[in-house]
């Protein structure tokens, strides 16, 4: 057991080590510009296993990748999403399958939509959208600079839509990636400062979470409405099919605030992660010339003019390592909670039923145990087998594993091999490699701007 100097927090006693409520009360404002530059800074103090100042709930951060593996794993059942951070999300997803406390059901109907059989036709659709936005980059005067950031979130919505509804949502695109950015800002505040006010009154922050709503109930209505209008049997199906037939074993189907949760939880859920996983790649290719000439020359090397197929990328390992290596310095999820159901030990401490766990895979992903020179951008560490699962984990572990993980990947290996054989990037004079502003999802402060030259 680790040696806890001994101390309590209105009664809770202390069970491992970390600061005293008078030492994180001057850190309070800097923990609200950027709470993970806070948990860095206790990693580093404390070590593996951290407890806040806190009595109610006992708040641990935990770092040490085979503790957490127990958590997020072994003994999942224990750990519960009934946190904070998921009640927060819930304001916009509402109890879709991101935020529930019982997902079995809802991840058995949308399973399907999931399957490695689907990953094809999502390929060819990418590939359509990649294509629409080299023409539209292709049409700008050489060397421009381009809006990445928000180049990235309307392609990776606009697949979201097309993917999972069938449904082209780029007319829709500017207005539902703000009102999902309005609604997840708004998430993030409450997360950050225990003490809000309930979310019927109507303050600024309350309104502008209605109309965020409003919005994407109205997307999600509207998608069930065009759907029920076809005509003719679908060819297969997608999720958005998949949630209208569902039954149970008693023969009851989905209410349709549950089918709006769903829609709205894949939504926020599959496009912000994966426009930030897309915009740091192609920053930090922009910061190492090197690897983007050598990924480019991968890319040459597979890629004809024919379309993109799921076979071609197979064969990219680099490109992949590219983002894995990317999700590892900069993974879009960064914070990870769970609440403990029962007693339990972790990292050698003595951990209370109804404690928090807060994970952070930005930490875990930096565990020097377990990655050489971490702070380092090195693909290669993927190429040559050198990685440590246990403490790799962009897309979380056991049964609550992201659901969208392998349409993520095709997803960004198709359009980063699709943007790289087009253009080269760099960073306008003058600009730096951006900070990161940990949100819902990890984003650059200030966005990102890349000057982009056509290849010829
Ligand atoms: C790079 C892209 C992505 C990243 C980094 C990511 C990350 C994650 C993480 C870390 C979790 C687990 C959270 C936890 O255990 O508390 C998760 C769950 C989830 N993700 Fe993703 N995700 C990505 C893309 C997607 C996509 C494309 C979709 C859907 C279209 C999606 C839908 C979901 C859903 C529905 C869950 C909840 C699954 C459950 O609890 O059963 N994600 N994701």
């Amino acid at each position: 057991m680790l040696d806890i100097p001994k101390r309590s927090y209105l009664g809770t006693p202390a069970t491992a080590p970390g600061p005293s409520g008078p030492r994180m009360l001057p850190a309070f404002a800097g923990i609200r510009r950027n709470p993970l530059n806070y948990l860095h800074h206790i990693w580093r103090t404390y070590g593996d296993i951290a407890q806040f100042p806190i009595p109610r709930p006992p708040s641990y951060l935990l770092t040490d990748p085979q503790a957490v593996r127990r958590v997020l794993v072994d003994r999942a059942r224990d750990y519960t999403k009934d946190t904070l951070q998921y009640r927060a999300l819930a304001l916009v997803t509402g109890q879709g399958l991101l935020v529930s406390q019982d997902p079995r059901e809802h991840r058995r109907i949308l399973q399907p939509a999931f399957h490695p059989d689907r990953l094809a036709p999502l390929v060819r659709q990418v590939d359509q959208s990649g294509e629409h936005l080299v023409a539209h980059w292709q049409r700008l005067p050489s060397h421009s600079v381009v809006d990445v950031e928000h180049a990235m979130a309307t392609i990776a919505l606009e697949t979201v839509g097309q993917a999972l509804f069938g449904q082209n949502l780029t007319a829709d695109a500017e207005r539902l990636v703000a009102a999902t950015l309005d609604g997840l800002e708004v998430v993030i505040a409450r997360a950050r400062v225990p003490i809000t006010p309930p979310s019927w009154m109507p303050t600024p922050r309350n309104r502008k979470l209605a109309r965020a709503n409003a919005e994407l109930d109205s997307a999600a209505g509207q998608l069930v409405r065009s759907r029920r209008l076809r005509v003719g049997s679908p060819e297969s199906s997608d999720a958005l099919d998949l949630l209208m037939h569902a039954r149970s074993d008693s023969g009851e189907g989905l209410t349709t605030a549950e089918i709006r949760d769903e829609i709205v939880t894949m939504i926020v859920a599959g496009h912000e992660t994966v426009a930030s996983a897309l915009t740091w790649c192609l920053a930090l290719l922009a910061s190492n010339a090197d690897m983007q000439q050598r990924v480019r020359e991968e890319v040459d090397g597979v890629l004809s003019d024919q379309q993109l197929s799921m076979a071609q990328l197979g064969q990219l390992p680099l490109v992949r390592a590219v983002i894995d290596e990317t999700m590892r310095l900069y993974p879009p999820a960064w914070l990870i909670t769970r609440k403990a159901t029962i007693d339990d030990e972790l990292a050698q401490a003595r951990i209370p039923a109804g404690a928090l766990m807060i994970m952070s895979p930005y930490l875990v992903h930096r565990h020097p145990e377990y990655w050489s020179q971490p702070e380092t951008f090195d693909p290669d560490r993927f190429l040559l087998g050198q990685v440590d699962r246990i403490a790799f984990i962009p897309f979380g572990a056991g049964p609550r594993l992201c659901i969208g993980r392998d349409f993520a990947y095709a997803e960004a290996v198709a359009l980063l091999a699709t943007l790289i054989r087009q253009f080269e990037f760099t960073f306008p004079t003058g600009m730096q490699f951006p900070a990161f502003d940990p949100g819902v999802t990890m984003r650059p402060v200030g966005g990102l701007k890349l000057r982009i030259v056509q290849r010829s």
